[in-house]
């Protein structure tokens, strides 16, 4: 039997048949549904995940490389040209930045892409200016910098935990947009990506990691403590998102239920979001708009 452009036989579509007519158009209008910008917008919010199975692991091999072989040719235009970028990881406990960090850097060359994991405060840190060490820790040219966690501890972690005073959290969320506008203007290029799970798929990863031995060191009080406080953590995230969504250092919300996906995406958004020579269009086209969005 013949198959249509879409994968379905010809005789589905078929007009003439008044039942095959009425599904073409459904199939018609959903089609051109998908390329409605408030419809897509309306899909992204409405919180469900978009697919019922996780990406194949062959699509996701296949799909990983060909993404990798673009933030190579984008490394050696950041070394070439000087550039300065700075990749925020955020996201719940278990959200996968961990995972998705290392796909970033599995092939980058470790001359010039690093990662930044801070610890909490010591107690030299806890006496300076807030942002200090991580300014300290922001690109010189022809550098990448994946900070894994970032500053934005003090809207989530440091909230919900009480690790630091009201007067701290109000004036941080005064001062990150204003920080990062310095920085932008200066000529960093900043991309920061929220990893949202839900509440099902965190207990079930953080569960994971209680029965895998090679998981368990992962588990901090912190992630026990972030379960008991769901409903804390996502009204820091939104007054977060709120305060520091700003023109010119826009939140990209990622969903990562399945991780591969959420891999697959995060790197697409990047490589997509940048112009260096060589570029595969086809490779590095725009991300799939159910599982990346804007805030
Ligand atoms: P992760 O999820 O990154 O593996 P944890 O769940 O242990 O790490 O902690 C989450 C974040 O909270 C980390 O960035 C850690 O540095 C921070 N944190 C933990 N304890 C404190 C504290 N007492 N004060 C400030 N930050 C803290
Ligand atoms: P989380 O699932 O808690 O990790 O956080 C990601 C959240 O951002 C999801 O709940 C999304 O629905 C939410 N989100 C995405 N776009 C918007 C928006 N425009 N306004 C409010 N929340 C949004
Ligand atoms: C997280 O999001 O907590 C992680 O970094 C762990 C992971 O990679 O799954």
């Amino acid at each position: 039997m013949a198959t249509g452009k879409d994968g379905k036989t010809q005789s589905e579509t078929k007009p003439g048949n008044p039942g095959n007519r009425a599904s073409a158009e459904a199939r018609q209008r959903q089609a051109e549904m998908r390329h409605d910008p408030a419809v897509l917008r309306h899909l992204f919010e409405s919180g469900d995940y978009p697919y019922k199975s996780p990406m194949e692991r062959e699509t996701y091999e296949k799909q990983k490389r060909d993404l990798q072989i673009e933030l190579l040719k984008l490394q050696r235009w950041v070394k070439d040209t000087g550039q300065r970028i700075v990749i925020v990881f955020e996201g719940r406990d278990a959200a996968g930045k961990g995972g998705a960090i290392r796909r970033f850097m599995e092939n980058m060359n470790p001359r010039g892409a690093r990662v930044v994991a801070l610890d909490k405060p010591n107690d030299r840190e806890q006496g300076q200016w807030y942002f200090q060490r991580y300014v300290a820790e922001l690109p010189t040219r022809g550098e990448i910098v994946l900070f894994d966690r970032s500053w934005y501890n003090r809207a989530g972690v440091e909230r919900v935990m009480g690790f630091c005073d009201e007067a701290e959290y109000r004036e941080f969320l005064r001062e990150a947009p204003e920080l990062e506008r310095m920085w932008v203007r200066s000529g960093i290029r900043l991309f920061k990506y929220w990893f949202s799970v839900n509440r099902d798929e965190q207990a079930k990863r953080l569960h994971g990691r209680e029965i895998n031995p090679l998981k368990r060191w992962k588990l901090s009080p912190m992630d026990r403590e972030s379960v008991k406080r769901w409903d804390a953590y996502t009204e820091a995230k939104e007054t977060m998102f709120f305060h520091t969504h700003t023109a010119d250092a826009p939140w990209t919300i990622i969903k990562a239920s399945d991780k591969k996906r959420a891999r697959i995406a995060v790197i697409r958004h990047f490589v997509h979001s940048l112009d260096y020579p060589g570029k595969n269009t086809r490779a590095a086209k725009s991300p799939d708009p159910l599982i990346v969005g804007s805030w």
